[in-house]
């Protein structure tokens, strides 16, 4: 058993097996490219999830069926364009982004990959905006992805405001590796692990900073 979970994580995923499996399942096209590339042309932190990251969230939306989505931080609009490409023509992806500039990235990449009727930026603090998007709900999916100090608070909004059987999404679940220390930070993020499972059915896939997911019951 022990010898089996060593062999399920990230041991053998050394940085050149990691890009050759991306490229050929979770390819780039122009767009993507783009979006993945703005954080660093533009002095933002690059912290988009990675590309097979990208693609998981796209195929599991797709599995869902999702039409009506909500993210919670957008950075340069990576991950909303992977999202918003799993909707029908007719679906909303709505991104929430506290930094005016990042919003602005995000807009832009979003324009530049055909999805602006799709998908809206919304700027602002996670936790002021989520109740203003509450008319629009239930949801199908919610992608937690911003200060890692409010992952509890996020987790209980979604349970609140996702349909049985939506997706809940929660990157950096592992905490960069701090999930365990003595912060606020990770205490948050720790209630969000404790308290998912009354409402979701649930895991927490070893991607490399661990990607939490939860199905509505
Ligand atoms: C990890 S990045 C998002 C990456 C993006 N989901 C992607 O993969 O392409 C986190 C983003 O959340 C934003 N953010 C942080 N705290 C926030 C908050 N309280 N409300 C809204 N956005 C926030 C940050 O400005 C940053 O752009």
């Amino acid at each position: 058993m022990a010898d089996k979970a060593s062999r399920s994580g990230l041991r053998y995923g050394a940085p050149e097996v990691l890009e050759y499996v991306a490229r050929l399942h979770a390819p780039h096209d122009e767009a993507l490219q783009r979006a993945f590339d703005a954080p660093e042309g533009n002095g933002m932190p690059p912290i988009q999830v990675g590309p097979s990251e990208g693609r998981l969230m796209h195929l599991l939306l797709c599995m869902a069926g999702a039409k009506r989505v909500v993210e919670i931080g957008a950075l340069a609009g990576y991950s909303a364009i992977w999202l918003a490409r799993a909707l029908p023509e007719d679906g909303r992806l709505w991104s929430i982004e506290r930094e005016p500039r990042h919003a602005a990235v995000a807009r832009r990449n979003i324009e530049g990959a055909g999805l602006s009727r799709r998908v809206t930026v919304l700027e602002g603090e996670g936790l002021d905006i989520l109740p203003k998007l509450e008319k629009e709900g239930p949801f199908d999916a919610v992608f937690i992805d911003a200060d890692k100090g409010s992952y509890d608070r996020y987790g209980r909004w979604a349970a609140a405001h996702l349909r049985r059987g939506g997706l809940l999404l929660a990157d950096n679940a592992f905490l960069f590796g701090q999930l365990m220390e003595d912060s606020a930070e990770a205490r948050a993020v720790r209630r969000l692990h404790e308290e998912v499972g009354e409402f979701f059915e649930t895991v927490c896939i070893g991607t490399g900073d661990g990607l939490l997911m939860g199905i509505r019951r």
